[in-house]
């Protein structure tokens, strides 16, 4: 197991609005995430969990503090050296999937493929497939987007942030709308993905049942990551 963290987070604030109505939602936030484990981040709704994922992945900037991704700043690069240090590294299952809702299952990821790598229309499908099955959609490649179910949707999200195989996965709710049966064959697949490539995976969840999943489990508690969950939280 590799000891050097590949995403080192220090002192991260991040306040939406201004004057009287500011809310502090992450105060003095420090992580560091290594190559092949898997860390669940846990707490409240309204607590912050989505608000530190966009700051880790370069999607929202921090008002203080610092992000280093494989020894370089995320937040001191230019925006452009940054869109692309993401296309490059990261994975993303966003909380509302972001699916393009015309396009059907298999389309969706086989732009990854064939866009992102330059995969021949017969590589792509050939790994879209395989990914397909394994995320039991393997009969539902031609359906459009806008036909699947939520579960189904999101499993397509996490096949399309999974395939370029990513140095990186943020995953925001990844199994929030799914059964358990389908929720624990995507944290399966996360997990695998950490393993068996070295991925570091950045979970956010609620649910207990992910936690054998997770080589560490963190908790937002009044903006703060702590070992232990708020007292008030709820264990279910
Ligand atoms: N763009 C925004 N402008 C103003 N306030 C925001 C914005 N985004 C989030 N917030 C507020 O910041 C707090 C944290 O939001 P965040 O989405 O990070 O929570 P969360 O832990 O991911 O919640 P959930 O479990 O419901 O997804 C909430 O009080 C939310 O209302
Ligand atoms: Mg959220």
């Amino acid at each position: 197991m590799p000891d050097q963290p590949a995403l080192i987070a220090r002192n991260l604030e991040r306040s939406y609005g201004e004057g009287s109505s500011t809310a502090r939602v992450l105060r003095d936030v420090s992580i560091e995430l290594y190559p092949g484990r898997v860390v669940l981040l846990m707490g409240p709704s309204g607590s912050g969990k989505s608000t530190l994922l966009a700051v880790l992945s370069g999607l929202l900037r921090p008002d203080r503090g610092e992000v280093t991704i494989l020894g370089r700043s995320l937040w001191t690069i230019r925006e452009s050296a940054r869109e692309r240090f993401r296309l490059e590294h990261f994975g993303f299952i966003f909380q509302g999937f972001n699916l393009f809702p015309s396009l059907t299952a298999a389309e969706q990821l086989e732009m990854v493929v064939r866009w992102g790598e330059g995969a021949s229309p017969r590589e792509a499908r050939r790994r879209v497939g395989a990914m397909l099955d394994q995320l039991g959609l393997g009969a539902r490649g031609h359906i459009r987007a806008d036909q699947l179910s939520g579960g189904e949707k999101q499993r397509v999200a996490v096949g399309r942030a999974l395939l370029k195989n990513p140095r990186f996965c943020f995953a925001d709710e990844p199994t929030g709308s799914l059964d358990w049966g389908h929720g624990e064959q995507v944290i399966r697949l996360l997990h695998a993905a950490a393993r068996d490539q070295g991925a570091v995976l950045f979970v956010v969840g609620h649910d207990p049942r992910l936690i054998p999943y997770a080589d560490r489990v963190v908790h937002m508690v009044d903006g703060r990551l702590s070992d232990e969950p708020a007292s008030l939280e709820p264990t279910l």
